[in-house]
């Protein structure tokens, strides 16, 4: 494809993407597609010659839209915003065109000053202090797994440089909740913990957060056993119920004890730019690191996590490489990010947030959440004020848990669990919205998680009617 053949092409499908946007909330929100369905429908011989353009555009409008769940639906309330601004996208598009190679600051001197620039921006704006600096990663699981790589180290003494793990004479242990996302999980695994070195602290029964009592009793109990603290993960806005674990007591506990505290903040960090939200994140600046997805509910296109952290030297001893074919002129007077992360090449990804944030405004963003938070408060009132239906945690910032308990089964769980998973269901066949069905402490309630970008009271209204409908006729 020539530059004059992408010109036309491109046109068209900017066209097609700006129609897409204005159609989506029309269409069914969950995908009605069956498993293997739009495999079957393109699969064909690998193309040895080229194709029309006209072919591919019919298929992604006839085979692929079909086949998607429109995360960008005003009327998608399941998991968690996974918004994708038109204005990120515009970055991601200049992105993609500049085909920039970041892997020495050398390679692509913009590529990493505008990294630094976005990510200074947003520590501004979410009122980090000055000494943290940030990167963007492609996801909060990875952003995890960096920062207990780099919490390993530091409780190991830079065991990498030795026999790593398996020359520790004590276990290092990672403490989080039970709330927590997988990822956390999954990072204290692939970071070499191991499974029995993770210890799921106890939460409160009603808000879910961490209890801090119960996190000291657990590093003590691995003290007096000669286990080696390593790191606390303290979520701030869990997936299930949107949870705050205590910062403030964990980091005291943290420097306490020379543990790193890792915060994972995924949805949750977008309300760090809400002054309002502050108390949730009372502490933060003591942390070590901080993880959050701009890629969630702020509008930054996916894939866009950030992940800050103070002692970046330490940060860089754990993560720095540096190969002979790399080395430049300038090395030492620059960020290198090739060191602050997993991958040696990285795409341009600051640009979208660099569009993002300047063809919108952070005002304009402050808004939104706001509008957000207060669709979440006027549908919690709405579930409270309503016979048989109650809120299971507490609404502390966009996602609304609720369940639905008739009389007739009141106090049985087997059957509250059916009929809390047949009206979710039927919310989601009805393609006119999309809840998530989950599971918290044992039982099922449902998650109406509000935040994308086109989401209106209005929006809200329609999916508790809907909800309503189901809960009465699902049985
Ligand atoms: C609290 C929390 N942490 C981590 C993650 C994982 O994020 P990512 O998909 O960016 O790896 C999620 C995703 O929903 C989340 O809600």
């Amino acid at each position: 494809m020539n530059p004059e053949e992408f010109r036309a092409a491109a046109h068209e499908l900017v066209d097609w993407i700006a129609d897409y946007r204005l159609r989506v909330d029309d269409l069914p929100v969950r995908s009605q597609v069956k498993p293997g369905e739009v495999h079957s429908q393109l699969q064909t011989p690998p193309p040895e010659t080229p194709q029309s353009f006209s072919d591919l555009m019919s298929d992604l409008e006839n085979v692929i839209v079909p086949g998607l769940t429109h995360v960008q639906s005003a009327n998608n309330f399941a998991w968690f915003p996974a918004n994708s601004s038109l204005s990120s996208v515009l970055g991601d598009f200049a992105s993609t065109g500049l085909g920039a190679l970041g892997i020495t600051w050398q390679s692509a001197p913009a590529l990493t000053e505008v990294e630094e620039l976005v990510t200074e921006w947003l520590r501004e704006l979410t009122g980090l202090t000055p000494e943290w600096k940030g990167a963007i990663h492609d996801g909060a699981s990875t952003a995890a797994l960096v920062a207990l790589l780099i919490a390993r180290e530091k409780a190991s003494n830079l065991s990498l440089a030795g026999a790593g793990l398996q020359g520790e004479s004590a276990p290092l242990i990672v403490y989080s909740s039970p709330q927590a996302h997988s990822s956390v999980a999954k990072a204290t695994l692939l970071a070499g913990f191991g499974q029995s070195n993770l210890r799921m602290v106890e939460v409160d029964e009603t808000n879910f957060s961490m209890k801090p009592a119960a996190l000291r009793a657990e590093i003590e109990k691995d003290i007096a056993l000669g286990n080696k603290p390593a790191a606390i993960v303290v979520a701030i806005g869990t997936t299930g119920t949107t949870a705050i674990d205590p910062i403030k007591e964990s980091v005291a506990l943290g420097k306490e004890f020379g543990i790193w505290v890792h915060v994972d903040a995924a949805m949750a960090g977008s309300a760090m730019l809400l002054p309002e939200c502050a108390p949730m994140f009372d502490g933060i600046n003591e942390a070590d690191s901080i993880s959050w997805n701009p890629h969630k509910w702020l509008g930054t296109s996916l894939d866009c996590a950030l992940l800050y952290v103070r002692d970046t030297e330490l940060m860089i001893r754990v993560l720095s490489t540096n190969p002979s074919y790399l080395k430049s002129g300038v090395d030492g007077e620059v960020t290198q990010l090739k060191d602050w992360g997993l991958p040696l090449g990285r795409r341009f990804r600051a640009l979208k947030l660099w569009f993002h944030l300047r063809l919108d405004g952070a005002e304009a963003i402050r808004g939104r959440l706001r509008r957000d938070l207060a669709n979440a408060q006027w549908l919690g009132k709405q579930v409270t004020a309503s016979e048989d239906w109650e809120l299971v945690a507490p609404v502390s910032l966009q996602t609304v848990c609720v369940r639905h308990v008739p009389k007739a089964i009141a106090g049985d769980w087997q059957a509250i669990d059916l009929h809390t998973q047949k009206w979710a269901e039927a919310v989601n066949a009805t393609g006119k919205a999309f809840i998530t069905p989950s599971l918290l402490q044992g039982h099922w309630m449902v998650r109406v998680s509000i935040g994308v970008l086109g989401t209106e009271r209005e929006h809200v209204a329609n999916v508790w009617n809907l909800m309503q409908e189901a809960a009465q006729i699902s049985d």
